[in-house]
């Protein structure tokens, strides 16, 4: 089973991710978490680029093509060898990211998001996505939080820097997918404490595996 965590910045999804994984280890499930960008040696690289806050010149299609080479780079080395060897992946972000940051939020065209992702997945679809959603202002305050928090580490900033209005885009785009599809996603309410968002999770991928299950036996 393939399921990816996504949200504005802030949203929680490493904590949550945390807490599923360890969740379902304790269940017995074998499982991975990974993240987009930066999960291989090559991805961590492009990663660096990426979230240079110094990049602020970085071209829209440069952008687009990084994440897409960093993903490319994902999906054959460390998700689809784990999903043949019968693990959970758990990913921190994966293409839904592009179509609602590069596409909802900077204007590319969705079609051309859409073919590039043909080559890039080859078929491959997660089987859930968490939204994991809340107020705009709720999530930079808490990103900034964390980024101001680690003084010397060198801060990942640049899209925590972008305007709030890029940001609402990046909401209402994530909305708008599990509007579209929405037998894959589950929009999830973020702004809750910790605790209440994990339990949320775990029953909704209970439910998930309980389904899988019976479909195999
Ligand atoms: P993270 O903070 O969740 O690790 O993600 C890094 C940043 O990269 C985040 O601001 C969202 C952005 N991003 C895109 O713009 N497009 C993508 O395809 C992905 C995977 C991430």
């Amino acid at each position: 089973m393939f399921i990816t965590f996504e949200g504005i910045e802030g949203c929680g999804k490493t904590t949550q991710i945390r807490l599923l994984v360890s969740v379902l280890k304790a269940k017995g499930y074998e499982c991975i978490a990974t993240r987009e960008p930066g999960a291989t040696k090559i991805g961590h690289r492009i990663r660096t680029i990426l979230l240079d806050a110094a990049h602020a010149t970085m071209l829209p299609l440069t952008e687009l093509l990084l994440y897409e080479a960093d993903r490319a780079q994902h999906v054959h080395e460390v998700i689809k060898p784990a999903l043949a060897a019968n693990k959970m992946v758990i990913s921190d972000r994966f293409f839904d990211a592009t179509t609602v940051y590069q596409g909802y939020a900077r204007g590319f065209d969705l079609e051309l998001i859409r073919q590039i992702h043909r080559i890039v997945l080859g078929g491959l679809t997660p089987d859930l996505t968490l939204i994991l959603d809340l107020p705009v202002h709720v999530g930079l305050e808490r990103a900034w939080q964390r980024i101001n928090s680690r003084p010397g580490v060198l801060p990942e900033d640049r899209f925590e820097k972008e305007a709030f209005a890029f940001h609402e885009r990046v909401r209402k785009g994530y909305l708008t997918l599990a509007r579209i599809e929405p037998e894959r996603f589950r929009v999830i309410d973020a702004s809750r404490d910790q605790q209440t968002v994990h339990r949320d999770i775990a029953t909704i991928v209970d439910c998930r595996l309980r389904i899988a299950d019976r479909e195999e036996s």
